[in-house]
């Protein structure tokens, strides 16, 4: 068994084209079990937490400024190697290049915006699914009754 838990958030481009829907079914028709589901308006403190590992690029004003402009869907979901599963579902980071039958492939294109805009973020590690579902969903790990 290798029982994981993975972050996945539908980003502000793919709830303003009304994609939220297609991204749920493409993860539920893999066969992974959805376990929290919110909709929100993440603020800059929680992005920049979430996105620390690129503070300093180039795209990380654009891509904190992104992530604002509109409501999110985070939601967790659980599986053997849901981590990996997700992010070849997912497609690499670039729209353009990324396969088609991915979410990224099928779904996104180079909008030419200073930040590419790719419809979802899928955790890349065990640690880093433990931290973002930490940050996300912080009311899951408060420890009760202290
Ligand atoms: P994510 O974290 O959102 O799931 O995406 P990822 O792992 O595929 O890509 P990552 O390297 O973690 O980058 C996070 C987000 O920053 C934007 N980005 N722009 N060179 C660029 O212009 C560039 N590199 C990254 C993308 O929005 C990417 O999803
Ligand atoms: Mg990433």
């Amino acid at each position: 068994m290798n029982l994981e838990r993975t972050l996945i958030l539908v980003k502000p481009d793919g709830v303003r084209r009304n994609l939220v829907g297609q991204v749920i079914s493409r993860i539920e028709a893999k066969g992974y079990a959805i376990v929290a589901l919110k909709m929100m308006h993440a603020d800059r403190q929680l992005l920049a937490a979430h996105y620390a590992e690129h503070e300093g690029k180039v795209f990380f004003e654009p891509l904190i400024e992104f992530m604002q402009s509109g409501p999110i869907v985070a939601l967790i979901a659980e599986g053997n190697r849901v981590i990996e599963g997700f992010r070849k579902l997912a497609g690499t980071t670039d729209p353009t290049t990324a396969e088609p039958g991915t979410i990224r492939g099928d779904l996104a294109r180079d909008q030419g915006t200073k930040v590419v805009q790719n419809l979802v973020h899928g955790s890349d590690s065990p640690e880093s699914a433990e931290r973002e579902i930490a940050i996300f969903f912080s009311e899951l790990s408060e420890v009760k009754g202290n």
